[in-house]
């Protein structure tokens, strides 16, 4: 069935296995994020197959459908709406508000169960976290808890602000991490580096020692750094592809011609002449997935899409109605498609 993301397993097993042996050289635990791919069971299983012990997901959803032998780490802030759901669904969460904290100890109290919180530090990327500054107010203010207990103290970078990873930032984790000991009086044995973006300071060996946690999407998936736009080395990139099918390929012009108004999403569209064109119609659009998201692997182009049609300039290749071309994607585009329920996901476990 078309379209679908193929996924290739022995890439991806590489790519896990790979950042899981460097990150240990450097005495760092890599917990997988695996919200790109919704947790989706099949791959959560090949982590496990490389001794992987807790996993990330922003959504409770995803966490809920699991159900493998692994620790789950809620990377969204919970909600308060929901914590009851998050105590029951999850075994750590990333927390950054006083009334969160209480609610979630209260839930486990409630629950008979035990539960773990990494205090989110912000660092100047502005999104979650305690300011440096404001920590120890923060610490004075925290309640008794009964049944939750800290276990870490993290920072997300690069995600909002765009500010990148350094030594002189990742200290300063460091350093909250002594005054959060040093308050609670008991050992928090994490201290989470931040994600993917973090990874180049382990090549000019700038990571403190005390980093001894890092958050990794992108690099397991992809093998790429967004925030640096950097391919990553010794990594498949194309451990997923997307492939789709030609519903109609004709010479047309390049041109619309009669009086023009506006497109299917409301923009007034603009086109370039390039005269007679071999014009091609992929089954997908923007429902699935957005097209500047992809790359595609035979020379063909980019015309423009409406919701599940995508056009393409077939540059006069030899291609036929119910061809199939395949694209590879960044990580945005991975999102999107594995968000699609339009999409088949296909696991492909022989090496290629
Ligand atoms: C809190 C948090 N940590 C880690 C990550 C992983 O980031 P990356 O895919 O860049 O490794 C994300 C984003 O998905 C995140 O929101």
């Amino acid at each position: 069935m078309y379209p679908r993301l193929v996924i290739d397993m022995p890439k991806l097993s590489h790519n896990i296995g790979f950042i899981k042996q460097r990150l240990e050289k450097h005495g760092i635990n890599v917990v997988p994020v695996t919200k790109v791919f919704r947790s989706m069971p099949e791959l959560i299983q090949l982590y496990i197959e490389h001794g992987i012990e807790t996993i990330s997901d922003s959504r409770m959803e995803n966490l809920e459908q699991l159900d493998l032998p692994v620790k789950k780490l809620l990377l969204r802030l919970p909600m308060l709406s929901q914590i009851e759901r998050v105590v029951k669904g999850s075994d750590q969460a990333l927390v950054s508000e006083l009334a969160v904290i209480q609610a979630l100890d209260e839930a486990a109290v409630r629950l008979d169960k035990d539960y773990g919180l990494i205090l989110m530090i912000d660092l100047g990327d502005l999104r979650e976290g305690v300011l440096v500054e404001q920590l120890d107010q923060f610490l004075q203010d925290l309640p008794p808890l009964k049944r939750a207990r800290f276990e870490g103290i993290g920072t997300n970078l690069t995600c909002y602000g765009g500010v990148l990873p350094t030594h002189e930032n990742l200290s300063q984790l460091v350093d909250c991490h002594a005054r959060l000991e040093q308050h609670l009086d008991y050992k928090v044995p994490i201290i989470s580096g931040g994600n993917t973006s973090s990874l180049y300071l382990l090549d000019e060996d700038k990571v403190p020692k005390d980093i001894n946690m890092l958050r990794i999407g992108e690099a397991i998936v992809l093998g790429h750094d967004s925030s640096l736009n950097n391919r990553l080395p010794g990594m498949h990139h194309d451990a997923f592809t997307l492939e789709a099918e030609l519903i109609e390929v004709k010479e047309k012009p390049s041109l619309p011609w009669g009086v023009i108004g506006r497109d299917a999403f409301g923009a007034v569209p603009t086109h370039q002449d390039r005269g007679m064109m071999l014009r091609g119609i992929l089954a997908f659009g923007k429902q699935d997935v957005v097209f500047d998201y992809l790359v595609p692997n035979q020379p063909v182009e980019f015309m423009g899409a409406s919701s599940d049609h995508t056009i393409v300039d077939l540059k006069y290749g030899d291609y036929q109605v119910g061809d199939i071309l395949t694209f590879t994607m960044s990580y945005a585009g991975l999102l999107q498609l594995m968000t699609s329920d339009y999409i088949e996901k296909v696991c492909r476990y022989e090496a290629r």
